[in-house]
């Protein structure tokens, strides 16, 4: 399979990106490292990196900023850093990737624990979260020649078995499902 891995040198892709070369072809992709350089809070960046990297079969996306802090510092302006790289930048990804990804190919996005546990201080990623949850639930009715989406919501990566967290990015990306939020360690 040739799989695009967005957000490759960050610390999830640097664990996937090891397993996936084992069996597949791997393009990696980030704002400044990879093979192909790509900013996902820019749809023209999305779009040139789709036209750079054809033939995909699986889009595995790791990346995506998020503001931390308390409900009292918070903003719009911080909000809208989750919002416009995590939320909209995965969502865009899909919104143009389906044009150009083969049949019966895949997405796979990462959301996260806070969607579902938060915890004190992470407003953002949680409403971030939450609103791709919704976004993998209501688009795997929709895409269409073959094309499935997932996410995978983790816990904190540090605290996570590799094992578990490779095994769920691959549940996803070699397995048949379809608008499943895959939970990992909560
Ligand atoms: N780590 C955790 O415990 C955890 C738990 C649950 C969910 N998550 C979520 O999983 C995702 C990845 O987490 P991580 O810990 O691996 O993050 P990370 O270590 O900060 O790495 C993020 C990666 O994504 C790239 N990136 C960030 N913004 C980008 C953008 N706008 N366009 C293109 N590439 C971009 C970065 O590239 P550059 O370095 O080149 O900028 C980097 O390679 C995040 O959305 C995070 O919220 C993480």
């Amino acid at each position: 399979m040739k799989i695009l891995l967005i957000g490759a040198s960050g610390s999830i892709g640097k664990i996937l990106e090891p397993e996936l070369i084992k069996n597949h072809d791997v393009v990696m992709a980030g704002r400044n490292s990879g093979n192909f350089r790509v900013d996902i809070a820019d749809t023209n960046s999305i779009t040139k990196l789709f036209e750079q990297v054809q033939n995909i079969d699986a889009c595995i996306c790791v990346a995506g900023d998020c503001y931390t802090g308390d409900l009292f510092s918070l903003d719009e302006e911080k909000l809208n850093i989750g919002i416009k790289n995590k939320l909209l930048g995965q969502i865009n990804l899909v919104l143009i990737g389906q044009k150009y990804l083969n049949e019966n190919g895949s997405f796979t996005l990462t959301s996260g624990k806070m969607a579902d546990k938060p915890v004190k201080n992470n407003i953002s990623k949680a409403i971030v979260n939450g609103g791709l949850h919704s976004f993998v639930l209501a688009t795997s009715l929709e895409l269409e020649r073959g094309i499935r989406i997932n996410a995978i919501s983790p816990g904190k990566v540090s605290e996570i078995p590799a094992f578990d967290l490779i095994n769920s990015y691959l549940k996803s990306v070699e397995g048949q499902i379809n608008g499943e939020i895959i939970k990992v360690n909560y």
